[in-house]
């Protein structure tokens, strides 16, 4: 039997769903039941029916599928895959925002831990970040922990007073401004395509900015046929087989999440084999971070 043969059977036997984030491995991609980029992943988790989840993609994600539907069993195969950008805000950071400006609501990026999401006030992700600073009734907004994807959500809403945590995504920072004017001198007629993690320098270059399932969106309704991708690599698994006859050339080649890469068809395996490694958060935790979640989710 091939492994993938086994994850099918194993699939049935344990009533079990793999969700996979965008940055996945293509051949984890390829064995997913669905695969998404963090709101889409979200919303998922919130409707499987099945009793394990076995979740593809980095620490927060499958905290927050948990959070989301707390009678799942939900497995993350790899346990180091963690998110450095969730570990740069902690509960007594965001403690400490509040009492330096009372009068401001807490926006926190879903790239964080339980304890961060349970102090806050509303969790947004990239796809939604704009959106849910707008929806708010204050006038002031702390937004945690990603300053990048903060300034660009202050640029698109100056009607509100930003303030930003120091956090960012060591990956998307280390794309360069040069980089990317480069590419775009050497590819005239491309689209350059950016995630909003990236430095503000980067994204005022880009043509479109957007999340993971943005980008993919936007290049497949485009009439153009080449573009600059500058988010995490794995993108290209589904932008390079949704749209056979677009080219896609990275912006540059250090756009690897090596968190998100951790995870490979063996270990999707040995999890579901061995039942391994559930997220087990405490209740009390849960049942605040969910607030701020379905605070998130209620935004249109
Ligand atoms: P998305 O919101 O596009 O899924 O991005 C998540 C992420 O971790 C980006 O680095
Ligand atoms: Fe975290 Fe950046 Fe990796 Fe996304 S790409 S999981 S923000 S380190």
């Amino acid at each position: 039997m091939t492994i993938q043969e086994k994850i099918t059977k194993l699939k049935k036997e344990k009533n079990a769903i793999i969700l996979a984030h965008i940055y996945q491995d293509g051949a984890v991609q390829a064995i997913a039941d669905f695969v998404g980029d963090s709101l889409e992943l979200s919303r998922k988790a919130l409707d499987v029916e099945c009793d394990v989840i076995v979740f593809c993609g980095v620490r927060f994600m499958a905290e927050s599928a948990k959070i989301l539907n707390p009678n799942k069993t939900v497995l993350l195969p790899v346990l180091t895959a963690g998110c450095p950008m969730a570990d740069m805000v902690d509960a007594q950071a965001i403690i400490d925002h509040r009492s330096e400006h009372p009068d401001a609501a807490v926006v926190c990026y879903v790239n964080s831990s339980a304890e961060a999401k349970a102090e806050s006030d509303v969790c947004c992700t990239s796809s939604n970040a704009v959106k849910v600073v707008r929806s708010l009734e204050q006038d002031k907004i702390i937004f945690v922990p990603d300053e990048n994807l903060g300034s660009y959500v202050a640029a698109q809403v100056p009607e509100k007073e930003i303030i930003l945590h120091k956090g960012y995504c060591i990956v998307h920072k280390r794309v360069l401004v040069d980089e990317v004017q480069k590419a775009k001198e050497a590819l005239p007629d491309a689209q350059l395509l950016v995630h909003p993690e990236c430095t503000p320098d980067v994204v005022d270059q880009a043509h479109f900015v957007g999340s993971t399932a943005q980008i993919i969106n936007y290049a497949k309704e485009s009439t153009h046929d080449q573009f600059i991708i500058a988010t995490e690599m794995g993108i290209l698994h589904i932008l390079q087989n949704q749209n056979p006859d677009k080219k896609f050339y990275m912006a540059s080649p250090k756009l690897v999440c090596v968190n998100m890469k951790k995870t490979h068809i063996e270990d999707v395996l040995a999890s579901l084999e061995n039942m391994e490694h559930e997220i087990i958060l405490k209740e009390e935790l849960m049942n605040r971070a969910r607030i701020s979640l379905d605070r998130m989710l209620a935004v249109k």
